[in-house]
């Protein structure tokens, strides 16, 4: 499969099926992520690979708390859409999922941020191509789960991506057009 096809076939999973696949598959993304581009070559980027039950339990308990409260204060188009698409509080994927990659980035380099979402991108490409699933799991409060997980200060939890084999009915969502989202020379704003 070209890059191409590793894309359009990739989608948000959030059900995962019980078989655990090899570290080595996980391993591999990672091996991807980390000849990702960074400001300065700074590589900015850390991941916590987490296999043990009680600490996912425990990440998932500090995660759900944050969402209900999340949960019942948000309003217009994010909470729109959460209602359509049926999304809520329960956060299953984060006990459920035979692997959690926590990703974390350090604060204290030039475009952290950037450069650890793009490791981000590599490692979701690398997971697609080993038939694997995950969701970019953004939580409200990512400072609890930096506590569960012994996190130095300066070090940012950006992302959990929950890593198995999909089980999950959800369709991919439809992308916008080529021509929708490119122009040449000058910006000309286009409708979806
Ligand atoms: C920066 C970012 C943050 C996201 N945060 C969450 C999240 O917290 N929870 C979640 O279930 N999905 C999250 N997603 C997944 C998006 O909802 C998903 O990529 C989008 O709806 C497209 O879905 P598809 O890739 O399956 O077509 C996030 C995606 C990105 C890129």
């Amino acid at each position: 499969m070209d890059l191409l096809d590793l894309a359009r076939n990739r989608k948000t999973v959030r059900r995962f099926s019980k078989e655990v696949p090899p570290l080595e598959d996980v391993m591999y993304a990672l091996k991807v992520a980390k000849e990702a581009p960074s400001g300065m070559n700074s590589q900015p980027w850390h991941f916590v690979v987490v296999k043990d039950d009680q600490i996912k339990s425990k990440i998932r308990e500090v995660c759900e708390a944050a969402e209900k409260e999340f949960h019942e204060k948000v309003k217009g188009k994010l909470g729109n859409w959460l209602k359509e698409t049926g999304i809520d509080w329960r956060k299953d994927f984060l006990s459920k999922a035979p692997y959690l990659i926590a990703v974390l980035g350090n604060s204290r380099e030039p475009y952290w941020i950037q450069s650890v979402w793009l490791s981000v991108g590599y490692v979701l490409l690398a997971l697609e191509e080993k038939g694997l699933g995950t969701v970019t799991y953004t939580p409200p409060n990512p400072r609890d789960v930096e506590r569960v997980l012994n996190v130095p200060k300066g070090w940012n939890l950006q992302v959990i991506l929950p890593v198995g084999y999909p089980d999950d009915e959800k369709p991919k969502y439809r992308r916008k057009k080529l021509e929708n989202i490119v122009s040449f020379d000058l910006f000309t704003p286009r409708k979806w």
